[in-house]
């Protein structure tokens, strides 16, 4: 096989088969990106020896499978190439020009793009039949994700044959139409571009944004390092297209990243993006004026304090928490204390208990997204009353209780709320308007960008119920379509059913047979 293009992506899928034993045609014209490209490739085999994962012998083995070639003459023996050319189409239709010319007739050839349109870059060659979409994720020999994509124009044995290499290579291939984004960047691409906005309307710093997403959502990365990994280049290349094809506003770029993108930091690949990577390692964020603040470290807890609020059981738990850590705790807001503890739920504003209480200069909101426990985040919010010095003494506290502490403002979602129930909502809508299965979303965004349970799951998790009430608080105070409830949602909140129970009753689709065999070259 050939591999067009050895960026990130390009090495990263060279490795992926030369991993199976395929033996690799690395076709990269520039050699600084050649040099770039095979070093990343050693460096990741470097690793997975440091891991113990492959030893010295299979390592040697795997890097002689690549070979590689400054042009495409060297691709017409070989019955698959992959371009991974960057997004654009000029190039793109450029590749396969050559490709078309080099390769012989039977030959697929497949497309890496993360959003374009497989079928224009598909009818711009001679044999349109032959051109698939084969969309991996980064990193290539991490994720286990496969988009295989099909145009009008596809041979029906073309994503057969796809499909089944994509599962010699130890991958999980998911069939999808060549929409803009497909499934995983359409859904993942807004959410990036969220959290981005979030930072840039300093909403909440970088850091509290990331944490948000892993210590309250459980996801592997925080969007804003995602954003870097992916390159900021290449998402908003992607977010283009998404908003040309859509028109929503959630896909317009937002104008931190083509700021980013104009200066130069494009992620984690030249060292600079959102964060900062000197020797290759996430020093902390940059640029953005109160990045990084740890509100943790800074307060001095209390001895005494009030904890009120409507979520009744969580106010109880906390209450008993402090009072375990040596507190001086009561829930009567009557009493006098040095701090106020507001036990919030997502849809509900923290301010009106805070007033009712007669204290709200120090009166902070808490929520806790996944509960109380060692490591568990709390979202603490400040109202337009709460002194810094009550959110830097609450933040002690939750420091003392063992949690993880982002700060949120006083607004519907908070933190954690704001970044998932948009992403909730966008991932139903894809459900409800056909554009993909339920069980295939979860698939895509668990295989593909690691999360540990898919959206669906997440929101069976949390209720759609309660799902549905933070997007409404979250739709009425800022109206935003993007917002609205989809009305698949309000059906299982109002029903009191779980996705999963829905999905149990779908009909899955049969996967398509293999009608190709023997190896690829
Ligand atoms: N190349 C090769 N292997 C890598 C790697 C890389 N760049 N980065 C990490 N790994 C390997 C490690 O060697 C390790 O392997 P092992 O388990 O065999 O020892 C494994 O991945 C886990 O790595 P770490 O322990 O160092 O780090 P983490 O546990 O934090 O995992 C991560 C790193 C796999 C990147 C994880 O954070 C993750 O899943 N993040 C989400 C990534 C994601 O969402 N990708 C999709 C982006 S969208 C996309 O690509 C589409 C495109 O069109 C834009």
């Amino acid at each position: 096989m050939a591999v067009v293009g050895l960026g990130t992506m390009g090495a990263g899928i060279a490795e992926v088969f030369a991993r199976s034993g395929i033996g690799v045609v690395a076709i990269e014209a520039d050699p600084q990106a050649l040099r770039a490209g095979l070093g990343a490739l050693d460096a990741s085999l470097s690793r997975a020896v440091s891991r113990g994962r492959l030893d010295a012998r299979q390592q040697a083995e795997i890097r002689a499978k690549v070979r590689p070639a400054p042009g495409f003459a060297d691709a017409a023996a070989v019955d698959l190439a992959i371009e991974v050319v960057p997004e654009r189409m000029e190039i793109k239709r450029q590749v396969f020009a050559e490709l078309d010319r080099v390769c012989s007739p039977d030959a697929i050839l497949a497309t890496n793009t993360s959003s374009l349109s497989v079928t224009s870059i598909a009818a711009a060659t001679k044999h349109p039949s032959r051109v698939v979409g084969m969309h991996f994720f980064n990193p290539a020999p991490v994720m286990g994700l496969v988009e295989v994509v099909r145009t009008v124009l596809t041979d029906d044995s073309v994503p057969t044959a796809v499909v089944d290499l994509a599962r010699q290579l130890g991958k999980t291939p998911v069939g999808v139409g060549d929409r803009a984004g497909f499934v995983a960047n359409a859904l993942l691409l807004p959410y990036l571009n969220h959290a981005a906005g979030l930072l840039e309307t300093g909403y909440a710093t970088a850091a509290d944004i990331d944490k948000a997403a892993t210590a309250g959502i459980g996801l592997p990365m925080g969007p804003l390092a995602l954003l870097d990994l992916i390159g900021l280049d290449t998402s908003l290349s992607i977010l283009e297209v998404l908003h040309a094809e859509f028109g929503l506003a959630r896909y317009c770029p937002t104008p931190l990243l083509r700021r980013l993108v104009t200066a130069g930091r494009t992620g984690r690949k030249v060292g600079r993006g959102i964060y900062a990577y000197p020797d290759g390692r996430s020093a902390g964020p940059i640029g953005s004026p109160d990045d990084g603040v740890d509100v943790g470290s800074a307060g001095v807890a209390p001895a005494t304090v009030t904890v009120i609020g409507s979520a009744d059981e969580q106010e109880a738990d906390l209450a008993s928490a402090l009072a375990s850590a040596g507190l001086n705790v009561t829930r009567n807001a009557a009493h006098a204390t040095e701090l106020v503890l507001v036990v919030a739920e997502a849809g509900q504003p923290v301010l009106p208990a805070a007033l009712a209480a007669g204290r709200a200069g120090q009166a902070v909101g808490v929520h806790l997204p996944g509960g109380l426990g060692p490591g568990a985040l709390v979202e603490l919010i400040a109202t337009s009353l709460t002194s810094d010095t009550a959110v830097q003494a609450a933040a002690a506290l939750a420091e003392r209780l063992g949690l993880a502490v982002v700060r949120a403002p006083d607004r519907p979602g908070f933190l954690v709320g704001a970044l998932l129930y948009p992403h909730l909502a966008d991932a139903v809508r894809m459900a409800q308007d056909g554009y993909a299965s339920a069980a295939d979303i979860d698939t895509a965004m668990t295989l593909g960008c690691g999360y540990p349970r898919g959206p669906f799951e997440l929101i069976d998790d949390a209720g759609a119920a309660d799902v549905l009430a933070g997007l409404r608080a979250m739709y009425i105070a800022y109206g935003y379509p993007a917002l609205a409830p989809p009305p698949l949602l309000a059906e299982h909140a109002a029903a009191g059913i779980d996705f999963a129970a829905a999905r149990r009753a779908e009909p899955r689709p049969a996967s398509p047979g293999l009608a190709r065999t023997g190896p690829v070259r």
